[in-house]
C-alpha cells in the first residue's frame, strides 16, 4: 500500500499574500489533493495581529505569535515566509533551512540583498528554497527559466516588472496626466503604497531583476550592483514625444550578457511601438527572455496582488510537497548547481552604449542649439533628429534630440557641460532607447 505523505506547512505572516495563500490552500484543498494525491495543510500560522484569528476563522491551536512554535515543530517540513522586508524574515528563513526545513518566500528584497547566504544555507542542509512569487506574481517566469529554458544559453532578460510604475506611465500616456496626479490615482486604487519610493524609483524592479538575472546567467547579481533610474522626472510631454518619434515609454528592467560581463539596469526606456513589450499596459507585468537557440519569448500577467501572488507561493509549496513525497531533491532553485554560485562581473553603466532621447530646456534665441550641438559633437555624440516644440523668443523651450548610438560616459560628460551653459535653464532629461 502506498504511504500517503503528510505535508505540513508553517506560515509566517497572514497579510495580503499570506492571507490569500491560506485561502487558496483552503478553497482548493480537495482539488489540490486530487491533483497530487495527498492533502497539503497549513498546521501553524505565526502572525502578530490577533484580529486575524477572527478574520480567517482560525482555531486557537493554529495561530501563534511565537516563531519557535513553527520552527521547533518536527511535523512541519515546509516553512512559508510572507512577513516582508524585515531582518527577522531573513533570520526565520536561515534558521528553518538550518533545521532541514524547506522554505518558500516571496521576499524579493531579502533575496536581492542576501540571496547568496540563503541559497548557500539551503545547499548546505540539502533542502530547497523556492521563491516564484518574488518576481512577477502570477507569471511562472522563474520556473520557466529553471526548467523550460534549461537547455538554452540566455542572452537577455527584459521586463516590465513593477505594476505600479506601469500603471502610472499608462495613465500619463492615455490621459496626459501629470506624474503626481497619476501617482495619486494609483494610491487611491490601491496600486501604490502611501510611501511609493520603492515602486517609482525602480527599487522594487531592481530587486526582481537581481533574482531574474541571477537565474538567467547562473551568477549572483546583488541589488546594489544594479543601475537604477526612476520615473518621477518623466512628464506627459516626454511620453507624447516618445509616441511622436514612434516609441512607447516604459520602466524597463534590462539585463544582457556580453562575453563575461553582465549589463543590468532599471530605467525609463523608449522602445519601438512594435516591440513585444510596448503594449503592456496598466498593472500588468511582462517578461521577455531571449535565448541563443530559442529567440525571444514573452510571458505576461498580473504581477502583484494577494490572489495572483498566492498562486505562485502555493505552486512552490506543491512542488516541494511532490519532491518530499517522491523522496527526491528538487531541481536546484536557481536552475544551476548551487555550489557553483559566483559573484557576477557587472558592466558599469558608464560603459554601456545606447541611443538616447535628450530633453534640453533652453532659452529660445539664435545660436543656442548650435552650442548644444557643438558640445555633443565634441563628445562624439551624433544627432539622429531634433525637434523643438513651440517658439517663444527669449523664453525657455524644450528641445528634444535623438542621438545615434553613443557611449554613455560621453553622454554624461556632454550633459555636464551643456547643463552649465548660461542659456540652458534646467537639468537635461536623459532617456535611453532600446530597440530589441
Ligand atoms: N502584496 C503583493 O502584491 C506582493 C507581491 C509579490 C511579493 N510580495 C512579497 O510578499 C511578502 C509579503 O507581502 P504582503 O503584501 O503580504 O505584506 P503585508 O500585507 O504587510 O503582510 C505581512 C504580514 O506579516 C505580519 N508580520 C510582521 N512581522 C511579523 C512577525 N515577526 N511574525 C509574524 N508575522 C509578522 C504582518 O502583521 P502586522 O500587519 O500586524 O505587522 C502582516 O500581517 C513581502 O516580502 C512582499 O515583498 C508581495
Amino acid at each position: 500500500m502506498t504511504r500517503i505523505p503528510k505535508i505540513n506547512v508553517g506560515l509566517f505572516g497572514l497579510g495580503t499574500v499570506g492571507g490569500s495563500v491560506f485561502q487558496i490552500l483552503k478553497d482548493h484543498e480537495h482539488f489540490i489533493a486530487e491533483k497530487i494525491g495527498y492533502p497539503i495543510q497549513i498546521t501553524k500560522i505565526c502572525e502578530l495581529d490577533p484580529k486575524k484569528k477572527q478574520q480567517y476563522e482560525l482555531a486557537s491551536s493554529i495561530l501563534t505569535n511565537k516563531i519557535s512554535d513553527i520552527l521547533d515543530d518536527p511535523e512541519i517540513s515546509i516553512v512559508v515566509e510572507l512577513i516582508g522586508d524585515k531582518p527577522i524574515a531573513k533570520e526565520i528563513m536561515l534558521k528553518a533551512l538550518s533545521l532541514g526545513k524547506h522554505v518558500v518566500t516571496a521576499n524579493k528584497a531579502i533575496l536581492a540583498h542576501h540571496g547568496l547566504e540563503l541559497y548557500s544555507e539551503a545547499f548546505k542542509h540539502e533542502v530547497d528554497i523556492y521563491f516564484e512569487a518574488a518576481v512577477a506574481g502570477s507569471i511562472p517566469i522563474l520556473r520557466t527559466l529553471r526548467e523550460g529554458f534549461v537547455s538554452d544559453k540566455i542572452i537577455s532578460v527584459q521586463g516590465i516588472i513593477n505594476g505600479t510604475s506601469n500603471y502610472i506611465l499608462t495613465k500619463m500616456a492615455k490621459e496626459k496626466a501629470d506624474f503626481k496626479v497619476a501617482l495619486a490615482d494609483a494610491q487611491k486604487n490601491g496600486y501604490a503604497e502611501a510611501d511609493p519610493t520603492s515602486d517609482i524609483e525602480g527599487i522594487d524592479a531592481a530587486c526582481k531583476l537581481s533574482i531574474l538575472a541571477t537565474m538567467a546567467y547562473g551568477v549572483f547579481i546583488p541589488y546594489d550592483k544594479i543601475y537604477r533610474q526612476g520615473i518621477s522626472e518623466i512628464t506627459p510631454f516626454d511620453i507624447e514625444m516618445a509616441q511622436k518619434f514612434g516609441f512607447s515609454l516604459k520602466l524597463l528592467a534590462i539585463s544582457r550578457k556580453t562575453n563575461q560581463e553582465i549589463d543590468v539596469r532599471v530605467h525609463p526606456t523608449m522602445i519601438p511601438a512594435t516591440h513585444l513589450l510596448a503594449h503592456v499596459y496598466g498593472v500588468l507585468n511582462a517578461v521577455m527572455i531571449e535565448g541563443e537557440y530559442m529567440g525571444p519569448s514573452v510571458m505576461m500577467g498580473k504581477g502583484a496582488g494577494g490572489k495572483p501572488t498566492a498562486t505562485a507561493v502555493a505552486s512552490d509549496i506543491i512542488e516541494i510537497a511532490r519532491n518530499i513525497s517522491r523522496q527526491v531533491r528538487g531541481i536546484p532553485p536557481l536552475g544551476f548547481k548551487a555550489e557553483n554560485i559566483q559573484k557576477a562581473k557587472i558592466k558599469p553603466i558608464e560603459e554601456i552604449e545606447s541611443e538616447y532621447y535628450l530633453r534640453f530646456t533652453a532659452v529660445d534665441k539664435p545660436g543656442v542649439f548650435a552650442k548644444i550641438a557643438h558640445v555633443l559633437g565634441h563628445h562624439e555624440i551624433s544627432i539622429a533628429s531634433v525637434h523643438q516644440e513651440g517658439r517663444e523668443e527669449g523664453h525657455e523651450v524644450p528641445i528634444m534630440v535623438l542621438t545615434h548610438r553613443a557611449k554613455e560616459k560621453n553622454v554624461i560628460c556632454a550633459l555636464k557641460e551643456i547643463d552649465k551653459l548660461p542659456t540652458v535653464a534646467q537639468k537635461t532629461l536623459l532617456i535611453r532607447i532600446e530597440r530589441s
